[in-house]
């Protein structure tokens, strides 16, 4: 199983015969360490077996690197796959190229799957525009082999699969704006649907978007010249049963705010603004390869958001695809005009249960900083089920309220919405207040991940694209049907 050129794979053998370089030793606190050579280290006080640290030595030719995963009892998957990070990034500084963990007993296949998830999201580079230095190339890990008592292999292949998708979404996040236009995530969504069977895709541009009557998507799209994409996404695994899932993804490839235009501090950031599409595509992608068992809908909404003579101004009046009109008071809040048109997209395409990513508003990240994604939803069963996925898969989402009162916020004074209420306010509640008009009666999460989509902070991914969503979603359609 390959992972960004990293050879993956399970064993049940002595992690000395695996051929690996580097043998990692997790270790619990008060547990024995191991070989004698890190034993000893332990015993002397040189080596400590809390979460995050990292000891190495060397014996017979090998590197042995100790790690500490803390107190059994504290111990979880997120634990896991900090502690692979902090391993594989000591181990790539030392040079090691072949990686073999030594899993102690008592890892479930969770925490099994979230060694290769940390070694994987550690190894991610973005180096595309970067001029290689020939002198002193950069090192990387060319295999990990995950050493378990008992068969681990499909946990291990899994946890690859998904790892690969999430870099695969970070790549799309850190590539800058003028190389990642609303055509190249078409490109991307059709070179994915040509590699699964089960997987179908449609690109339609600015004239079908327009025509389809999704007048709020078109606003946004109408100040740029750059082509604006309605991606959509059909999966229907082998044996699928369930309800029809509805991913819908903000692909807003850069959002300078339109003529409401946004400060030039920290501007580029607004490359990121398609983080949603991004863990969308990816993820669909990942469950096509898992073959998971269920039907799958997905749709991005592409486009820039952009100032010209042709710009949507604000005070200007437009309608929706399911009927409502909104004026737009403040042309950079253009997330929700996007995926107003897109949620009743994925609805008429069959979607039963819906799911947005959206790196929606400022307001989340005021209210939740990087460490929870928000959550606002219409069903309580569903926004259970999406805030469990999160959890198992350490992408944690905190649910925020929808309430009438919320709601008045949203109404317009010369149309039937507003897109900006007053600033300062609840905002990431209202743009999910705007949303909800759009998903009527159909159970709806809404997931504002502007403050985990970049630069999160987790070992794994400090800062750049995160490819925050990836794991939850794959989670969601494991646990659907
Ligand atoms: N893409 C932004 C939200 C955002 C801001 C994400 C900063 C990450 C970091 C979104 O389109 C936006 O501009 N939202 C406005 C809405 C407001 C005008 C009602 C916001 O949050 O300020
Ligand atoms: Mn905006
Ligand atoms: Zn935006």
């Amino acid at each position: 199983m390959l992972a960004d050129g990293m050879e993956i794979e399970a064993s049940t053998a002595a992690p000395a015969d695996a051929g690996a370089d580097t043998i990692v030793y997790g270790v619990f606190a008060g547990e024995d360490a191991g070989p004698p050579a890190l034993a000893a280290l332990v015993a002397s006080g040189e080596a400590k077996r809390t979460v995050g640290t990292v000891t190495h030595t060397h014996d017979d030719g090998l590197r042995l690197l100790l790690v500490g995963l803390g107190p059994r009892e504290d111990f979880d998957a997120e634990t896991a796959r900090v502690a692979a990070t902090n391993a594989a990034k000591r181990a790539v500084g030392l040079g090691a190229r072949a990686l073999c963990w030594a899993v102690p007993a008592g890892f479930d296949a969770r925490s099994v799957g979230a060694l290769v998830e940390g070694t994987v999201l550690a190894s991610y580079r973005f180096d595309r525009y970067r001029t290689p230095d020939d002198d002193e190339p950069e090192s990387t890990l060319e295999s990990l082999t995950v050493c378990t008592e008992r068969d681990q292999s499909e946990a291990v292949a899994r946890a690859s699969v998904i790892a690969h998708a999430v870099n695969a979404a970070r790549v799309l996040q850190d590539t800058p704006a003028n190389d990642m236009t609303p055509t190249d995530l078409a490109e991307r969504a059709r070179a994915i649907a040509a590699e699964h069977k089960c997987l179908t895709v449609s690109v339609e541009g600015r004239d079908q978007i327009e025509a389809r009557g999704m007048g709020a998507f078109a606003a946004v799209a109408q100040g740029s010249a750059q082509e604006p994409a309605l991606i959509t996404l059909h999966y229907e695994g082998p044996k699928a049963s369930g309800p029809v899932l509805g991913f819908v993804g903000k692909a807003v490839t850069f959002d300078s705010g339109g003529i409401s235009i946004k400060p030039s501090a920290s501007m580029e950031e607004m490359k990121f603004d398609m983080s949603g599409g991004a863990a969308v595509l990816e993820a669909v992608a990942a469950i096509a390869s898992l073959e998971l068992p269920v039907k799958l809908v997905a749709v991005l909404g592409a486009t820039e958001n952009l100032l010209s003579d042709r710009s949507v101004k604000p005070g200007d009046v437009v309608r929706t695809m399911n009927g409502l009109t909104v004026e737009i008071n403040n042309t950079d809040a253009e997330g929700r005009l996007v995926l107003a048109d897109c949620l009743q997209h994925a609805i008429n395409e069959g979607a039963e249960r819906l799911v947005d990513l959206a790196t929606l508003t400022g307001a989340i990240i005021t209210a939740l900083g990087s460490t929870y994604a928000g959550l606002l939803s219409n069903d309580d069963p569903w926004a259970e089920q999406v805030a469990e996925a999160g959890a198992a898969t350490g992408e944690l989402v905190w649910r925020l309220p929808l309430h009438a009162e919320y709601k008045k916020a949203v109404k317009g004074d010369y149309a039937d919405l507003n897109n900006a209420p007053a600033r300062g306010k609840a905002g990431a509640i209202t743009a999910a207040e705007f949303l909800a008009r759009f998903a009527g009666a159909t159970p709806w999460a809404h997931l504002d991940i502007a403050g985990t989509a970049w630069d999160l902070g987790r070992p794994y991914a400090e800062t750049g694209g995160s490819g925050f969503g990836v794991r939850l979603l794959v989670e969601l359609a494991s646990n659907s049907g």
